[in-house]
């Protein structure tokens, strides 16, 4: 027989590579409905465009059996390639090869392109589905995750970091996700928990379903860990592209401009009928938001979680902007822990990779209740606050309805360095609303009336009259005109432009300190 020729081989070495645990457990993979590695990355990538580092790598764990064992590439599939002709580094855990579990050599795959991506200036994303630390490596894999949560970090807010969990995701490993920027997941086939259900019932007696304690849904309305979940591993994809098209490459650039059809001067007069009469009425931010951006297209990021605030990525006149909402739909758009917590961290993100940030106003204060107190709303707020604060990008904002009290400072005021603030002609801009000011300041009035009710109907007009309306902050220059609702998107639009060249800095420091 003839000896095999070195390209020979070559190719045979790769066609190994490529099956990673081989025929059945790929098979197994599928029953589970579920896509191998190397699958997913053909969808998320432009087509042809991956280009593999470390195929060849094995572990060198002798232990356990596992030096007959080893499969070439290990438990993950690392490399390059485009979307949308952009470059993105990638890492898919191979669920086939020993669950996906993550040792030295699969740690040392990611750091390696993490490292990559920090050095030129790109995006990470990670597929995640593995069984955890490998655990026939002992504190070599546990060491393996320390490597990839400290470039986590030093990563942040350099390049964007994204994470879509596609199986398992347990145990100390989900931290890696949680420093990321953005958390996808898909439904019923994802879970992410520091301990699972057996760990849980032993320690407090709940019995309780892998997809009840960490599956998309818990994650994405109840706890907000997940910032997208999909019904798909194809949909989870194709959003986590539509996301990317809004990002830069990294902190250096600003977001990847896109032509529009949509004219820049177009107004809508719907939005002049969007309020109704009554103060206490809700309507949609969404319709709002919808009519101001271009090609009504808004990217939501949180959709399902703290639905009283609304944050997501959209584009004005083609130039990427963050937006962030009071939503009078829900919860009469009041802030609290949550909502605080949610727009905090986009507005960070905004920041941090030169959105414009774009805020909606409609907010009645903070919400009242014992459990807000004793939860913590103080330091929640106050994250968002900060965050608000410290952001030195374009903030523009449109008070469209209330502006009441301590988050009327926060949702982007001008003494908190926003650039461009207006209202629209019925905004209402006081310490409280007219109800709870007239029962305050005019309670012996009250107590004293003959017809107490016909009284605080006089004097909460007569407030509404005096003070909820939008022309004493106007005339404090602490807004800087009032505007028709129909207008909104043309003035914003002339607003960024104006802004296109904004610098301002925080004073030099190691880093702040948040209210974490
Ligand atoms: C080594 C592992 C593994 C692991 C799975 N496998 N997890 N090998 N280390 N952590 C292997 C299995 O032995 C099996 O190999 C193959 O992967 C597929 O696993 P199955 O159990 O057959 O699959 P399934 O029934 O789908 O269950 C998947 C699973 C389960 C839920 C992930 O395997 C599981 O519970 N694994 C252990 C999870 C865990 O406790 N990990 C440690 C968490 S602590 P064969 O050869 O038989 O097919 C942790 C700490 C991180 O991760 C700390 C970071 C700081």
């Amino acid at each position: 027989m003839s000896k095999k020729t070195s390209s020979e081989i070559l190719r045979e070495q790769r066609a190994k590579s490529q099956l990673g645990g081989g025929e059945k457990r790929i098979q197994a993979q599928h029953e589970r409905g579920k896509l191998t590695a190397r699958e997913r990355i053909d969808l998320l990538l432009d087509n042809g465009s991956f280009r593999e580092t470390d195929a060849f790598v094995t572990h060198r764990t002798q232990d356990f059996g596992l030096d007959e064992r080893k499969y070439l590439g290990d438990s993950v599939v690392t490399g390059w390639g485009t979307i949308d002709g952009r470059l993105v580094y990638v890492f898919s855990q191979d669920f086939t090869v020993f669950g996906g579990s993550l040792g030295e050599a699969h740690a040392q795959k990611i750091v390696k392109i993490m490292d990559m991506a920090l050095k030129n200036g790109a995006p990470l994303i990670g597929l995640n589905d593995s069984g955890g630390a490998r655990i026939q490596e002992g504190v070599v894999s546990l060491g393996g995750y320390a490597d990839i949560f400290l470039r986590n970090t030093l990563a942040s807010g350099v390049v964007p970091q994204i994470s879509v969990i596609m199986g398992p995701c347990a145990g100390g490993a989900v931290y890696s996700p949680a420093i990321t920027d953005f958390i996808f997941m898909v439904k019923k086939s994802s879970y992410m928990f520091i301990t699972g259900p057996e760990v849980v019932k032993t320690v407090t007696h709940e019995d309780v379903s892998f997809e009840d304690l960490g599956g998309a849904m818990v994650h994405a309305d109840t706890s907000g860990v997940c910032h997208v979940a999909a019904d798909s591993e194809a949909e989870a994809l194709a959003r986590l592209r539509e996301l990317f098209s809004y990002l830069p490459q990294n902190n250096m650039e600003d977001p990847p401009r896109r032509q529009t059809e949509d004219d820049p001067l177009r107004r809508d007069e719907m939005l002049d009928r969007i309020i109704p009469d009554d103060p206490s009425k809700p309507y949609d931010i969404k319709d709002v938001i919808c009519s101001v951006v271009d090609d009504r297209k808004f990217f939501e990021i949180h959709k399902d979680f703290a639905g009283n605030i609304v944050v997501g990525f959209a584009r004005l006149d083609g130039r990427p902007v963050g937006i962030v909402a009071n939503q009078p739909a829900v919860l009469a758009g009041a802030l609290d822990i949550d909502s605080s917590k949610k727009g905090g961290r986009f507005v960070r993100f905004c920041d941090a990779f030169n959105f414009p940030i774009i805020t909606f106003v409609d907010v009645p204060g903070f919400l009242p209740g014992v459990d807000q107190e004793h939860g913590g709303v103080i330091t929640s707020g106050a994250k968002l606050l900060y965050a608000y604060c410290e952001a030195t990008v374009p903030k523009l904002t449109v008070i469209t309805r209330k502006a009441y009290g301590g988050a009327y400072d926060v949702m982007s005021s001008k003494h908190i360095r926003a650039d461009f603030n207006v209202a629209w002609p019925g905004a209402e801009i006081a310490v409280m609303g007219p109800d709870g000011a007239v029962n305050i300041i005019f309670r012996k009035e009250l107590a004293e009336a003959d017809d107490p009710l016909r009284k605080k109907e006089e004097l909460v007009a007569d407030y509404r009259e005096k003070f909820a309306n939008p022309y004493i902050a106007a005339s404090h220059g602490y807004i800087d005109d009032v505007i028709e609702p129909s207008e909104t998107r043309p003035r914003l639009i002339n607003a960024l432009q104006m802004l296109e060249n904004k610098r301002d800095s925080n004073p030099p420091k190691k880093h702040g300190n948040i209210p974490l």
